[in-house]
């Protein structure tokens, strides 16, 4: 069987894409940080499937690069990994505390840079789909840190895309207004889907659809597929 690794698989949109795999009879390498609870039913809801998964509990933040090999020790056929672990920490740029900028680079940008160059040295072929944000297309300051590591993930992501388009493909997936931020309002996506060019808010399904796309279409290489309604073009 295959295996994907996924990154914030536990809850939410990595959850879904892990399930998601799962069905398509991935063995899935979940990597989450402190939803110990929520890991264990997704563990199993992936399990239930008749694949293997296996759960990682570590804080990425850390750029452990021993963990990093570790994970490319147990499964031996790895094709697909998902960077979707990701802070959103709403500071613009004269707010942004040290910490955060350390946290956001850390967890958003440098540990998929690294577990890409793994994916390279001890793979070689298949699919990395960074997830990243419409926030890319746009200047918005207000979650300053955060926006930076995305547009750079971007540019990573293309940068990939060149170096090793002979034996992987690099894209990444730009989701709009989808879930609303942990602990938000219950009226968040009505209100805000009133911004977005299609005046509606998008789902998990239509991420998935874009994942089955990219993981389909073998000619498709360094793309963002921006799933947001139009609205990195506002
Ligand atoms: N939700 C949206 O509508 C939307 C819109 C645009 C872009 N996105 C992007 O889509 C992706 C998923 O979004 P989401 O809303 O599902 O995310 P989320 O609910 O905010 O979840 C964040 C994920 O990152 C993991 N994480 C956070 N800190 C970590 C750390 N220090 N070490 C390891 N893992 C850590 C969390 O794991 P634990 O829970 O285990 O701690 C969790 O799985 C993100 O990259 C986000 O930027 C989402």
């Amino acid at each position: 069987m295959p295996t994907a690794i996924v990154t914030g698989g536990a809850i939410r949109i990595g959850r879904a894409m892990a399930l998601h795999l799962a069905g398509k009879g991935f063995d899935i390498a979940l990597l989450y940080h402190s939803s110990s609870t929520a890991s264990e039913e997704t563990i199993q809801s992936i399990r239930s499937n008749g694949v293997q998964c296996r759960g990682y509990s570590e804080d990425l933040r850390k750029l452990d690069e021993a963990f990093i090999e570790k994970i490319f020790q147990d499964f031996d056929n790895v094709e697909l990994l998902i960077n979707s672990a990701a802070n959103f920490i709403q500071e613009n740029i004269e707010q942004t505390q040290l910490k955060t900028l350390v946290d956001t680079l850390n967890l958003n940008l440098m540990f998929p840079y690294l577990l890409m160059r793994e994916y390279k040295r001890k793979v070689n072929k298949g699919l990395i789909i960074n997830i990243l944000d419409e926030r890319v297309e746009k200047t918005i300051p207000t979650f300053a840190a955060y926006s930076v590591s995305k547009v750079a993930l971007k540019h990573l992501t293309e940068l990939a895309a060149v170096e090793w388009g002979q034996t992987i493909r690099v894209n990444g997936i730009a989701p709009g207004l989808i879930l609303s931020p942990q602990g938000g309002p219950p009226d968040y996506l009505e209100r805000a889907a009133k911004k977005v060019p299609a005046r509606t808010h998008g789902n998990i399904e239509n991420l998935l659809q874009a994942l089955d796309y990219l993981m389909e279409n073998q000619f498709v290489n360094g793309e963002t597929l921006f799933v947001d309604g139009g609205s990195f073009l506002r």
